[in-house]
């Protein structure tokens, strides 16, 4: 039987809670499935590490991970710890050095859940957003000179790469060929931008030959949140760079109804290195201990990381279920305007997992 290798990084806040869920759900697919096994590793790195020995993660975390077959993520980030330290501390010194470098961040309105726009349901707003996840805006170069005095100078420079474009822009038109409507928006800003953008959008033209059955069109950023709120359905596969994604999937989550839904994937789509699966939303310490917080994310995530490893039918039953669930208002978490429970949550797709016979 297959037995694949999971790291279980729960993190801070309600990660810890959520990734407990997920792996609950994961053990009754396993169970429901019986054609595979997960043999799941946890580690204990976080903020409350870095408190008690001044490192979120051992210096040789990334490679620890290395000979796993995927990571499963829960969220970093506590009220008394800088939030770069904990960023560059623990999620990008796994993604960077295991090059990670295509964040896939499907968005859909699911069954049950209301899109704050009016008249849009599901199927109005189905999307992956797909970011540049190595380099540009968080590309770690930098510095600062003459702290405090009036002179003070900060540079966070943005790099681009012919290299780190071009894989990217690849996954994006690969992703938008295997999708129905075979559509992709690159999203650039290179009416300000002149060097790395327009380099961006050459690269985007350049690589677009390779996939002429691709019908693709190009937005600013700032325009583009204009589009993605009042035109939904005229968008499918998205590509842009680190930080214009990160901000358009936040507002891409909010119009699909709660960031507690919301999941990403950290591919090296070439699979030299592990994958890593996470929610999209953060450690949200305001609502850690009470037991309310939204899997959902992580389900889907969880759903996420079957279909990478190579277990469709378990991803697409997982994913069914989930589908089944958020149908149900009784079983929405207050993100959502619910009353629900996180266990009611699970409890409830668990048995959605269970009942069905096909
Ligand atoms: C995300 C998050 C992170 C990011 C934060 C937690 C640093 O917002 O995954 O979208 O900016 O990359
Ligand atoms: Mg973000």
């Amino acid at each position: 039987m297959k037995t694949y290798r999971i790291a279980s990084i729960p993190g801070d806040g309600i990660g810890i809670e959520v990734v407990a869920a997920g792996l609950c759900v994961l053990e009754a697919l396993v169970e429901r499935d019986g054609g595979f096994r997960l043999d799941v590793e946890t580690f204990d790195w976080g903020s409350e590490r870095y408190k008690r020995t001044g490192a979120l993660m051992p210096e040789d975390g990334a490679d620890q991970l290395r000979d796993f077959d995927a990571i499963f993520f829960g969220a970093v980030g506590a009220p008394d710890v800088p939030d770069h330290l904990t960023l560059w501390g623990l999620r990008l010194a796994i993604c960077q050095p295991l090059d990670q470098y295509a964040n896939v961040r499907p968005t859909r309105i699911l069954p049950g859940i209301e899109s704050p726009l009016r008249g849009v349901g599901p199927g109005d707003l189905d999307w992956v957003i797909v970011r540049e996840n190595s380099e540009g805006e968080y590309a770690g170069q930098g510095g600062r000179s003459h702290r405090g005095l009036p002179g003070e100078v900060a540079t966070e420079v943005s790099i681009f790469t012919r290299t780190g474009v071009e894989r990217i822009m690849r996954h994006a038109f690969t992703l938008a060929q295997s999708r129905p409507r075979k559509l992709l928006t690159v999203v650039t800003k290179s009416n300000a931008q002149r060097y790395g953008m327009v380099m961006w959008d050459e690269i985007a033209r350049e690589v677009s030959a390779d996939f002429p059955d691709v019908t693709w069109d190009k937005m600013l950023v700032d325009a583009m949140t204009v589009r993605m709120t009042l035109n939904p359905s005229s968008l499918d596969t998205i590509v842009a760079t680190n930080l214009h994604a990160d901000i358009l999937s936040d507002l891409a989550a909010a119009l699909a109804g709660s960031i507690g839904i919301a999941p990403t994937a950290n591919l090296n789509p070439e699979r030299r290195t592990p994958s890593m699966f996470e929610p999209i939303h953060g450690s949200a310490f305001d609502i850690t201990g009470k037991g309310i917080a939204n899997p959902v994310a992580t389900f889907w995530s969880a759903s996420m990381l079957l279909q990478h490893i190579g277990e469709p039918d378990a991803a697409r039953r997982l994913m069914d279920a989930i589908e089944t669930v958020t149908a149900n208002p009784d079983l929405h978490t207050p993100d959502l305007g619910g009353t629900a429970t996180t266990d009611r949550v699970t409890e409830a797709v668990i048995a959605a997992i269970r009942g069905r016979n096909d």
